[in-house]
């Protein structure tokens, strides 16, 4: 039997990466998942762990499926864990990533390398009907190098370099990454919460 569960995300990376992991974990066709058919509420959460919650929850309000959700971004020790729930949006605006970088790279210029510690870190939520949650997270350690090297993935990636790696998450294969990540983490560890509750 096919179980459906909406991920509330828009984001196509996402939606292709969680489906691999469920199929890796639960079997092929053993969740259908899809996507959101209503407007998504802004993030208005202090924690990763709240905004995943929120947008889970809106899912089960709006379709009555059991609903995943995630939230993640960068925290850098020297600014207090920030960027955090603002990674997105840390330079003014939505989704500038070049600039949200740039910016961060800005605001450690003095800082010595044995400080310039950072996390990649996700939490991704699970909502179901009855009104049960789950919440886990998962984080990838590393730090910050001062110009931004690689061309794979998206947002801090051509900054971090992570702990025991010599490259920047943006260097890595994306299998390579997915295989350390934060989200692949975190999602793994959801897997197992959707294969317990649901198959
Ligand atoms: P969201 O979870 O899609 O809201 O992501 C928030 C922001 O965190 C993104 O816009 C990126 O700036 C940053 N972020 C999250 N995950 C990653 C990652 O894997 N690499 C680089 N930046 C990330």
């Amino acid at each position: 039997m096919t179980v459906r569960v909406l991920l509330a995300s828009r984001n196509k990376g996402k939606l292709v990466e969680l489906r691999r992991i469920l199929d890796a974990a639960l079997g092929e066709h053993a969740v259908a998942l899809v996507g959101p058919p209503y407007p998504e509420a802004p993030e208005t959460g202090l924690t990763f762990a709240d905004n995943a919650l929120d947008k889970a929850r809106e899912g089960v309000k709006h379709t009555g499926l059991p609903t995943v959700a995630d939230d993640s971004g960068l925290a850098v020790a020297a600014l207090n864990g920030m960027p955090g729930v603002f990674s997105a949006r840390w330079a003014g605006r939505h989704g500038d990533d070049e600039a949200n970088l740039r910016l961060v790279l800005g605001q450690l210029g003095g800082v010595a390398d044995e400080h310039r510690g950072a996390a990649f870190v996700c939490a991704a939520a699970l909502a179901l009907p009855d009104g049960r949650e789950h919440v886990v997270e998962g984080r990838v350690d590393g730090a910050l190098i001062r110009e931004p090297r690689g061309e794979n993935g998206f947002g801090y990636d051509p900054i971090l370099v992570p702990d025991g790696e010599t490259r920047t998450t943006a260097e890595l294969p994306s299998e390579e990454k997915d295989a350390i990540s934060h989200r692949g983490k975190a999602f793994r560890a959801l897997a197992e919460i959707i294969a317990a509750e649901l198959t």
